[in-house]
């Protein structure tokens, strides 16, 4: 089979925000703990944070981060996490079935963050906590001084304020499994309340209300439509949340995962508009797109589950997935459908970061390695500049159990303008056939192939371990070619590329 494509400047889709490339610590299992932070490993710097750990997440390019949860916040009491840190109170943490101790806090979490170059997206308890501890938060972290809250910061030893931008009022509050799990019209209610309060102390602050936390919620649309109703003229955007696994050996529809993601997009970007247009509204409500990712998660539910009175572990290995090159396809499958909708899309955040279904692996006392999903994401991350183009792709499909027809390839263009480079980042769906693609580049111009990146394998299966740390990596093409203003290339079965042009 053989595909065509045009990148074209004209066929922009909207400015590629950094936010895009978000990404997301939550307490849980060995993120936190014997994961960005291990005092005894041997390179651990002066507060206890793992160096090789930072120098990863520096290399993957992630830009916000979202912090402390994730379920985690739904049980959160913010003031445990801040003072000395002898006083700090060990607590149950419900959500995951562990003992939460507290040893690393907003403010430790924030000078980690200053270390790997990254900004906080701070999360708020709108489970089990209400708008007041919202708001003393708010004031903790932003309020300059002069008040209780404020001052308290400074006594802790933080003098200047956080001065955190973006916050989530809550955490997948359509969840049955949620602590403190609402109706919409509750929700929706302490979400606008908050809100409020909370530019009335900080006007500037860009906020972002629960969105479903999947396409396949029973309350999926109406959800929005009811929250937005509340919240419309208080919010910035609206999360969507979205995990895929491949289930019962069905690897075609697992591939399409991306056909998934671009329709629950585009059915959130329709209600979200059709919520301003009612209210007669000029007003854009963009997506934050907080948690995505591949997740087994059938495999938490199976095996993984903490349970007992009396048995609440620090740190437990749980949601420690090892992710394969076909898992790493589809995830770069699903960069691709963040990017084809840069223009609502404007904040994301790979769910999650260190050890918990992460790019990025630790061992106590040992090593930190890439998982295959690590490429995808620094690649994109780092050659997507500029502006997302839309690439009129004229390909072959495929049926799918899950979701009908789709297209073999799926690919989006990115455009600097400013120093005239370009990227195109394309996904092969096929099980069994290479795909050769020709690209129309003519309207960037005089250009030539700067970087090219396949991850592929003979076997799909394989996987970056412990005992095997740079199994899968990507490699430079050997089919790229560039001639008279047409890039041709060979996408490999089960495959993801990225090309740099420029
Ligand atoms: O990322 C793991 C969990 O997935 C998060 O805590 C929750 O928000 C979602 O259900």
């Amino acid at each position: 089979p053989s595909a065509r494509m045009t990148i074209d400047p004209h066929f922009a889709i909207g400015r590629i925000r950094r936010r895009l490339f978000g990404g997301f610590v939550e307490h849980l299992g060995r993120h936190i703990y014997d994961g960005i932070y291990e005092p005894g490993h041997e390179t651990a710097d002066a507060e206890g944070f793992r160096q090789d750990v930072i120098e990863l997440v520096r290399e993957l390019g992630v830009s916000t981060i979202r912090y402390p949860g994730g379920n985690f916040v739904s049980g959160f009491r913010w003031e445990d996490s801040v003072g000395p840190r002898e006083q700090r109170p060990r607590r149950l943490d419900l959500a995951w079935h562990s003992t939460e101790t507290n040893e690393v806090g907003l403010h430790e979490f924030s000078s980690w963050l200053e270390k790997v170059g990254s900004d906080l997206m701070m999360a708020v308890n709108l489970g089990t906590r209400g708008t007041l501890e919202a708001l003393d938060l708010l004031e903790y972290a932003n309020v300059p001084g002069g008040t209780e809250l404020s001052e308290r910061r400074r006594a802790n030893g933080r003098e200047e304020p956080f001065a955190i931008e973006m916050w989530c009022l809550g955490n997948e509050m359509d969840g049955p499994w949620q602590l403190g799990h609402r109706s919409a019209d509750d929700y929706g209610k302490i979400a606008a309340q908050t809100a409020k309060g909370m530019r009335q102390i900080d006007p500037d602050l860009k906020l972002v209300v629960c969105g479903s936390s999947g396409a396949q919620m029973p309350t999926f649309g109406e959800w929005e439509r009811v929250v937005l109703g509340h919240t419309y003229d208080d919010v910035d955007y609206i999360s969507c949340h979205a995990y895929y696994q491949e289930k019962d050996g069905d690897t075609g529809s697992f591939l399409a995962s991306g056909v998934d993601m671009d329709r629950f997009i585009e059915s959130v970007v329709a209600t979200a508009d059709h919520v301003g247009a009612v209210r007669g509204s000029s007003k854009r409500i963009d997506i934050s797109f907080d948690e995505w990712n591949v997740w087994y998660i059938d495999r938490y539910e199976g095996v993984d589950k903490i349970t007992g009175i009396g048995n609440w572990p620090v740190a437990p290995r749980i949601l420690e997935d090892s992710y394969s090159v076909l898992d790493a396809v589809v995830f770069g499958g699903l960069m691709i459908s963040l990017l084809k909708h840069a223009d609502r899309v404007t904040s994301a955040s790979l769910a999650q970061l260190v050890n918990v279904i992460a790019p990025i692996m630790t061992e106590p006392g040992g090593p930190a390695w890439r998982q295959t999903t690590f490429y995808p994401f620094s690649l994109t991350s780092r050659l997507a500049q500029g502006e997302a183009l839309e690439v009129k792709l004229d390909v072959p499909t495929y049926e799918t159990a899950r979701y009908g027809e789709v297209p073999l390839v799926d690919a989006v263009a990115t455009h600097d303008a400013a120093n005239g480079t370009a990227a195109v980042f394309l996904v092969n769906r096929s099980t069994t056939e290479s795909i050769s693609v020709e690209v129309d580049v003519v309207s960037l111009g005089e250009v030539s192939v700067r970087e090219t990146h396949v991850l592929t394998d003979a076997d799909i299966h394989a996987r970056n371990t412990l005992e095997d740390r740079e199994r899968v990596a990507p490699a430079p093409s050997d089919t790229v070619a560039l001639d008279g203003g047409v890039l041709r290339l060979t996408l490999p079965p089960v495959s993801w590329t990225a090309v740099a042009l420029g």
